[in-house]
């Protein structure tokens, strides 16, 4: 029996098409293990994001330079793949397969000529029309699903990768996606999230024509599911239908991610983001005067190369006027290939450390404010797990929170997919605590 390994880093897309790679590896007659150690095959699914993610493979792969010689074949895989190609061959010799995201679809050629002992074996084509459909997706959460709808992005946006690394937009047939989630439905997933770089410039190929809005509305129609998410929303391409299908749809998740980046025009618009602040407040206008009571997060990088301290103020002043739910916020990090690197005005890694101190320490004291507010309320959520070391379930609420419970009979209630209420009792910057109720 042949075995692998694989190690995912990266996104919720990296994270996806690593189920769809499990499943045809199964199909062609591997199984998978837990430790590398255990493996005849050790693949390594990459991420390029910032120059800190992308680092980690290289480490993975150089701790296990003294397996060479040992019958272990390696393979990377996903963005830093995508972006190095073969040159991961030099820096690393005892790898022996490399593979971007937008060649998936022939991994099954590809492992034969790994297997007939090809040294250097590459899928690094990016031109493809094709998405990467599989109906051997293996999916580890037996409640919550991803599921692709567009691969790839169009934007160029100054700082990013992803164009690079993930090709051009290609948008998945609308009947393709609807029968998955249908399929996926009557085998017992009650949550969907849909997947994509920019959900909002879906574009269904097929003659259905759908745009994302259609396709969210069709979406949580489908009998079954309780809960469907998706992410991540460009700013530009976010139009108001999609507010008006959650407020008619209480399937849809009462979140919206919705990057940002800067709170300057004068930043964004040297990164390429096509939007100024103005324009992003709209649509943060248009979330806010829902029906429903939707949390909104974000993506911010700090010290993009030219940002003043009055810049970066503005950013602090979008904090407080959007009042986020959450957010992630990044140093900026010089990419290859991307337009930035060759602006003027970087700044060094103290200033830009210190700014992401100064505007997490703000974040986190709106937060505190945030979930505090919610103490008293009655919130549903889907339980994910069972935390051993306090004891607690952890539950997720429609606003994407983690809520943490207790039950008397603890591990042995087996709650894991169960929908319960319950109401908020304490909370803390990231998280909050409460207790069933209406317990059957
Ligand atoms: N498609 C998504 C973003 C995917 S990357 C969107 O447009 O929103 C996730 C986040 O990583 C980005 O939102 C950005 O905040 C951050 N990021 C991307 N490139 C970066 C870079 N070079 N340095 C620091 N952060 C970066
Ligand atoms: Fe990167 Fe911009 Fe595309 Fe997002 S929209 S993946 S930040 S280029
Ligand atoms: Fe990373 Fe590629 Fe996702 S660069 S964030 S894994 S699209």
């Amino acid at each position: 029996m042949k075995t692998f390994y694989i190690e995912t880093f990266g996104c919720q897309m990296n994270v996806h098409d690593s189920e769809k790679v499990i499943g045809t590896l199964v199909s062609e007659g591997y199984s998978q293990v837990d430790t590398p150690e255990e493996a005849d095959l050790v693949l390594y699914n990459t991420c390029s994001i910032r120059d800190k993610a992308e680092q980690k493979v290289f480490s993975r792969l150089s701790s296990f330079k003294r397996d060479l010689g040992k019958g272990k074949k390696f393979a990377v895989l996903g963005c830093v793949a995508q972006q190095e190609g073969e040159r991961i061959f030099e820096k690393a010799p005892h790898v022996s397969m490399v593979v971007g995201s937008a060649s998936y679809n022939k991994l099954p050629e590809l492992l034969v000529q790994l297997e007939a002992g090809n040294q250097r074996v590459t899928g690094l084509n990016l031109d493809t029309e094709d998405t990467f459909e599989t109906p051997f997706a293996r999916r580890d959460n037996p409640h919550r699903a991803y599921i692709t709808i567009i691969e790839g992005c169009d934007k160029s946006c100054a700082y990013c990768v992803v164009p690079f690394t993930r090709g051009p937009e290609r948008s998945r047939a609308s009947e393709s996606i609807l029968n998955e989630a249908r399929m996926l439905a009557e085998s017992g997933y009650t949550e969907i999230q849909l997947l994509g770089q920019n959900v909002n410039s879906y574009r269904d190929p097929s003659p259905a024509g759908l745009d994302f809005a259609s396709l969210l509305e069709k979406v949580a129609q489908i009998p079954g599911l309780r809960r469907v998410r998706f992410t991540t929303s460009h700013p530009r391409d976010f139009v108001k239908e999609i507010v008006d299908v959650m407020d008619r749809n209480p399937v849809l998740c009462n979140h919206i991610h919705l990057p940002v980046q800067s709170g300057s025009t004068a930043v964004l618009n040297r990164m390429q983001r096509l939007y100024t602040r103005d324009e992003y407040m709209r649509r943060i206008e248009w979330i806010k005067n829902s029906h429903r009571n939707i949390a909104i997060t974000t993506d911010i990088i700090v010290g993009f190369p030219g940002e003043t301290e009055a810049d970066f103020e503005e950013t602090l002043s979008l904090l407080d006027e959007v009042q986020y739910d959450s957010l992630f916020s990044f140093k900026y990090s010089r990419r290859p290939n991307t337009p930035a690197i060759a602006l003027d005005d970087h700044l060094s890694e103290e200033e830009k450390g210190r700014r992401l101190t100064i505007l997490q320490e703000k974040q986190r004291g709106i937060q505190i404010r945030r979930n505090a507010e919610l103490i008293g309320s009655i919130q549903e959520v889907l339980v994910e797990g069972f935390n051993r070391a306090t004891g607690q379930w952890i539950g997720r609420t429609s606003q994407n929170r983690v809520l943490n419970f207790s039950h008397p009979q603890g591990e042995e209630a087996n709650l894991l997919g169960r929908y319960l209420d319950a109401r908020v009792t304490r909370s803390g910057p990231n998280s909050l605590v409460g207790e069933p109720v209406n317990l059957v």
